[in-house]
């Protein structure tokens, strides 16, 4: 497994592999891996040729009072992990690299970035579309992975990959969960045990929208209030938003009648955690 720090050592090593003929995969990460950032490496190892996993943790995407230095980071054990799963290369850039002196240049998908988790967190979808940008212009892949826990940002990058001619293809993935249906995520990390517990109510509160809507239900004031009253019996969960979208676009709908999705922010803790659900009929995939 190669690890590569250097930004323009990563496009030559891209070129030659492009000039070869071979397929990339990339899946961008953040570090402090778990199995839902393994699921990602292994599809990405199906679908190509040469499995790239860049790992940074991207200062432009926190908010000045948000957890930057706190985030969990641990370089050893990610390593062996991508190394179990057979990634071919990790791009591991430092913050100069990738942010030089002098850097002033951002990317902003309009619309997407003030709504849902934009609304709490202004800056955090210009950075997460300025470095998976600049991510996709030095590792250059034909395909990249993302984990369809973050929504909305999955929704960001196809709709930047489309407005920008990105010749890439976006796969999102299922999301990973823990045996209680707690969605994994590195934040999990900075729960308490108590809060640990209580934190699998956020997939329950989504349970108990999807049971309403296989029942018929479609009024969106219903379904948020379900999921509120699941939500509302657990002192330590403090939810920031839950909402019902349009599942293309993330428009806020009052009534779930086309795709729709069910998507919940909530702090536990000290930690801010995300998780949603596609609504379905029972027999359909819930993606
Ligand atoms: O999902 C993440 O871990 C990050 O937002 C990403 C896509 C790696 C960009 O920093």
């Amino acid at each position: 497994m190669k690890i590569v720090r250097e930004p323009r050592a990563m496009q030559q090593l891209s070129e030659e592999l492009r000039a070869r003929g071979r397929r990339i995969a990339l899946v961008p990460t953040m570090g402090y891996l778990h199995e839902g950032h393994l699921s990602l490496m292994r599809e990405g190892k199906r679908r190509s040729d040469t499995l790239v996993v860049s790992l940074f943790v991207n200062p432009t995407q926190f908010g000045p009072n948000e957890d930057l230095d706190a985030y969990p980071r641990n370089f050893d054990q990610d390593r062996k992990a991508m190394e179990e799963v057979g990634v071919d290369t990790v791009f591991f850039p430092t913050n100069e690299g990738m942010y030089p002196d002098g850097y002033q240049t951002y990317v902003t998908v309009e619309r997407m970035t003030g709504i849902l988790c934009g609304r709490t967190r202004p800056v955090h979808f210009r950075g997460v579309a300025t470095v998976v940008t600049k991510l996709f212009n030095i590792v250059r892949p034909h395909v990249a992975l993302f984990g369809k826990k973050d929504f909305q940002q999955v929704v960001l990058i196809r709709r930047m990959v489309k407005d920008l001619n990105f010749d890439i293809e976006i796969v999102g993935c299922t999301t990973v969960r823990e045996p209680d249906g707690l969605a994994m995520s590195s934040r999990n990390k900075y729960l308490k045990p108590d809060e640990r517990k209580e934190a699998a109510a956020i997939k329950k509160a989504l349970e108990g929208a999807q049971a309403l809507y296989r029942k018929g239900e479609r009024s969106a004031r219903v379904l948020l209030d379900e999921a509120h009253r699941i939500l509302g019996a657990h002192p330590r969960i403090r939810p920031d938003y839950v909402s019902l979208c349009d599942a293309k676009t993330l428009a806020e709908v009052e009534a779930a009648d086309g795709e729709t999705v069910m998507a919940i922010a909530a702090f536990v803790g000290e930690a801010r955690l995300i998780d949603n659900c596609i609504l379905t009929d029972p027999g359909e995939g819930a993606g």
